[in-house]
């Protein structure tokens, strides 16, 4: 029995489609343990795990809670492992099979329900290859599985990508919203999961002090970074086909780029928020042919040896193509078309095999307007900025101009920063937790909607459209362990700016 602490979510059963998969290992199950350790989940639970590997109750239990034991450590709670086995089940089968896997379901859901004592509530996890989404969630609907009624809700969750273009991304926009309520559908990001993403919103609207200077007047411009330091790994053969701009830039990055951005809300409900962040993702400057030769930048990473480690080439990844074009570095530089940001360049870039893992959002202030200090031994003001780190580490840093003490007037640049583990002391987490628990108590504010997702496709696909017309002719154009490409930093040099690397 789990103590609850907490609201504990709805009672309901969770469906996981894709239950041998990485994702309900290392992400799904930890995050429900953490869950339960803190009191948020219901005493009337219960998972069905569902795969097309016909394995028992027992030896999917089995294996799931050894993965589950050793993702948590030593410090794993046995009573609450125990508390997981007796409410995790397991039903295997052919997905392509109209009836014969969805009847297991069915006659599961009723064993389920009656043994734990749970009203029909059931939620679907999605974690299956995209293509099976539409069919997947077909199924359900037609077996009876999917309906709402009074009582009882039916929720599903749709793992990204979510289309891989504006075109594919309506199609199944369209598919499902035959068969399902918009309100039934959860397009899961899980950047938004990351608590200083959530802080970006709290940072900016519950306090006084910033809004007055978040605009034109004030920004110079901003930065986005996500950055990995890894390369693709053992991903090669799916990563060949999405790039760095799919992969990154019309899920996480625009995510980023609405939070900062947006208007405040008339409140904190799920489509006040989206309604704003929606308004900025259809403000963003579409891109011409030309805009795209202008305003982007493509990269590939090359071989290279740090530190006595050698690095290999993008190309010579398993299950890469040895004349691979797919790009593992994209920059772009953004116009938001509105009244705030007006003139506001928002630079944003992501790639692989970086210096670091690192993602940041960097507001740069304009500089002060008057060289106050022109006969002392200041020669140029720092500029203000705001710098919000996302990951690894959660922290926020004002960076301004302080006089060095001494008898003449002399400026340094300091740092104000607040570190969330040093504050708040450090929490485990996933990521996953807040969207599993706000999926459970059918709060959508932290996912996608169908026309926010539309709206981003509307940006990237035209950018996808030139460089697949043009393939690169330069590539690999960066070394790995580097910051990218050169073109990227003449994109800001062009503009009087630069990338800001080292900004711990
Ligand atoms: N892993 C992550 O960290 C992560 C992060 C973000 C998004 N996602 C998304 O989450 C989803 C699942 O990712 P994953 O990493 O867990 O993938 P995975 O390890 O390849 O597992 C996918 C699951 O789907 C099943 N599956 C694959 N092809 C199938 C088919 N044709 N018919 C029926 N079942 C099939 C697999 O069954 P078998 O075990 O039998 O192969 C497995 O249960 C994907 O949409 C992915 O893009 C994953």
């Amino acid at each position: 029995m789990i103590e609850t602490k907490q609201k504990a979510a709805d009672p309901c059963v969770m469906v996981i489609f894709g239950a041998t998969g990485d994702l309900t290992k290392r992400k799904l199950f930890p995050a429900l343990y953490y869950l339960a350790k803190d009191g948020f989940l219901p005493e009337n639970f219960a998972i069905i795990g569902v795969g097309r590997q016909e394995l028992s109750g027992a030896s999917f239990r089995k294996q799931i809670i050894s993965d589950l034991k050793s993702f948590i450590g030593k410090d794993v709670d046995r009573k609450l492992v125990k508390w997981f086995e007796d409410r995790t089940y397991y039903t295997g089968g052919d997905f392509d099979d109209d009836k014969a896997l969805f009847s297991d379901i069915k006659n599961l859901l009723d064993e389920v329900t009656n043994t734990h004592e749970i009203p029909k509530n059931y939620f679907y996890y999605m974690a299956i290859p995209p293509f099976l989404f539409s069919n997947v969630a077909n199924k359900i609907v037609k077996n009876g599985l999917g309906k709402q009624d009074e009582g009882f809700w039916r929720r599903f969750i749709f793992e990204k990508p979510f289309g891989k273009d504006l075109e594919s991304a309506k199609k199944l926009n369209s598919e499902l919203l035959e068969i399902l309520e918009e309100n039934q559908i959860y397009r899961i990001d899980h950047y938004l999961g990351k608590e200083t993403v959530q802080n970006i919103l709290v940072f900016r609207f519950g306090n006084s002090i910033f809004e007055p200077i978040w605009n034109r007047n004030y920004v110079d411009h901003v930065q986005i970074t996500v950055a990995e330091d890894l390369g693709v790994g053992t991903r090669g053969g799916y990563y060949d086909k999405a790039g760095a701009l799919r992969d990154m830039v019309p899920n996480h990055i625009f995510q980023l780029i609405t939070l900062t951005a947006m208007e405040p809300p008339v409140s904190f409900e799920a489509d006040a928020v989206r309604d704003e962040q929606a308004k900025i993702l259809q403000a963003i400057q579409l891109f011409s042919p030309e805009d795209v030769l202008n305003k982007t930048v493509r990269g590939q990473y090359d071989e290279n040896e740090i530190n006595g480690e050698s690095l290999k080439a993008y190309r010579d990844v398993e299950n890469v193509p040895a004349n691979s074009n797919t790009e593992t570095y994209a920059a772009l530089k953004l116009s938001i078309d509105n009244w705030r940001w007006a003139g506001v360049p928002f630079y944003v870039r992501t790639g692989k095999r970086m210096p670091k893992k690192h993602t940041t959002i960097l507001i740069q202030f304009k500089k002060a307007p008057f060289m106050l200090f022109r006969d002392t031994e200041i020669d140029h003001l720092t500029t203000n900025r705001i710098v919000l780190h996302i990951q690894p580490d959660e922290s926020i840093t004002l960076h301004f101009g302080a006089k060095i003490p001494g008898p003449l007037v002399k400026m340094g640049t300091v740092d104000m920063d607040f570190d969330y583990s040093e504050h708040f002391g450090e929490t485990v987490s996933t990521g996953y937790e807040r969207l599993l628990y706000d999926c459970m108590v059918g709060d959508a504010t932290l996912f996608q909607r169908a026309d926010m997702v539309e709206a981003s496709w509307c940006v990237v696909s035209p950018i996808l459209d030139v460089w697949e017309a043009l393939p690169a002719r330069n590539f690999p154009n960066y070394k790995a362990g580097t910051w990218g490409p050169k073109e990227a930093d003449e994109l800001l040099e062009s503009d009087g700016h630069k990338w800001k690397n080292n900004i711990d």
